[in-house]
């Protein structure tokens, strides 16, 4: 398997010209994994200016899609001309409902559509989507190979190890993906059970990626560098995916194909930047949610961040908080970036 180029700093290739195998365009092995709530269309242009390899949006109804909503179809829109390519994450019970999503999702200029696999969310399990499907591998060979047949983009998948211990259907489940033609499969290593808890499996996430005909996407756990580039070493993984430790740290996908990191923004700048991206998209209320989401998970582990979260909440314009986060990052910009510990709890939730 081809390793995607560490420095391929170009303009996305179009999917079709890339000869078939989709993650020989990805821009380094460094992904940006979904996450509902927070991987939107500004999120992603900002991790894509700070270097991640490929990005995926948040999980996204397929019959919303279907049903016009507004809303949803905001949640696919992808940003002019990115670097790194763009995959829409899709989610429903029905294969008809995906590959008709999937004709707005190539009108968004997406290079391929992702199918959520591991969601472990009871809304979602109870209509058999998400995780769900990985109880049963030989019907999802054929929900998947329904959808490739039907759909003009590539398609990967995102997966759990299993439902639980005691069905750990991984191996049968990247089977499946492969007999269906799936791109890639990209795996957060725990089981649906586990939820956020305990540790991702990375023993196992090795083993399957040695047993794999089709590439294989580490995820879990991953908060540093360190972290980053012994995974991908050391599991033989193609590409690692970070969620949370990008929240924490979004220098981070630069920091791992190694530019300097003198030369980065500083969180100062990289506020703005994503104030401005807010500011074509949303209304005055949502640029202010997203803001001070953002600014909040900038400032855990420095001095007095707790305090300056709480204050975030009281501030209700957009220039208080943008002033209110400058003098923070002022104050404490002669101090070394925090680290993201790996026993900390940080958002040990969510749909995938
Ligand atoms: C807030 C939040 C939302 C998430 N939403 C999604 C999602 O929409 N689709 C998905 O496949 N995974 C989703 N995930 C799971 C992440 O993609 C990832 O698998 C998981 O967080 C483990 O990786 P990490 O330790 O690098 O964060 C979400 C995770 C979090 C924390």
């Amino acid at each position: 398997m081809n390793r995607p180029n560490l420095y391929n700093n170009q303009s996305v290739l179009p999917a079709e010209s890339l000869g078939g195998n989709l993650i020989d365009g990805a821009r380094n092995p460094f992904w940006l994994a979904p996450m509902a709530g927070i991987t939107d269309v500004c999120f992603r242009q900002l991790m894509d200016e700070m270097g991640a390899g490929v990005l995926v949006s948040e999980l996204v109804s397929a019959k919303g899609l279907l049903y016009n909503s507004e809303k949803t179809h905001k949640m696919i829109e992808v940003h002019s001309k990115p670097k790194s390519l763009v995959g829409i994450q899709l989610f429903g019970e029905m294969e008809e409902d995906i590959i008709n999503a999937a004709h707005y999702v190539k009108e968004t200029g997406a290079a391929f559509v992702d199918i959520n696999l591991g969601c472990p969310v009871k809304k979602v399990v109870k209509k058999g989507c998400g995780a769900a499907l990985m109880r049963d591998p030989a019907y999802l060979e054929m929900f998947l190979t329904k959808i490739k047949r039907g759909i003009d983009l590539p398609l990967t998948v995102k997966m759990r190890t299993g439902w639980s211990h005691d069905e750990l259907t991984i191996h049968e489940c990247v089977t499946a993906a492969y007999n269906a033609g799936c791109e890639w499969v990209a795996i957060h290593g725990r089981t649906r059970a586990q939820g956020y808890e305990g540790r991702a499996d990375w023993g196992l996430i090795t083993e399957v990626k040695q047993r794999a005909k089709l590439p294989i996407i580490g995820n879990g756990d991953i908060r540093t560098v360190g972290e980053a580039q012994r995974l991908l070493s050391d599991s033989g993984v193609d590409a690692v995916m970070i969620g949370r430790g990008a929240l924490r740290n979004p220098w981070i996908f630069k920091e791992c194909i190694g530019l300097d990191t003198n030369e980065f923004e500083s969180p100062c700048k990289l506020l703005d930047r994503y104030l401005e991206l807010l500011r074509t998209k949303y209304d005055l209320r949502n640029t202010i949610i997203f803001l001070r989401k953002f600014a909040s998970w900038l400032v855990y582990g420095y001095p007095g961040a707790a305090g300056f979260r709480s204050s975030m909440y009281h501030l209700l314009t957009i220039n208080e908080l943008v002033q209110n986060a400058h003098i923070f990052f002022e104050r404490v910009s002669h101090l070394p970036k925090p680290k993201f510990e790996s026993s900390e709890i940080f958002m040990a939730s969510g749909h995938g």
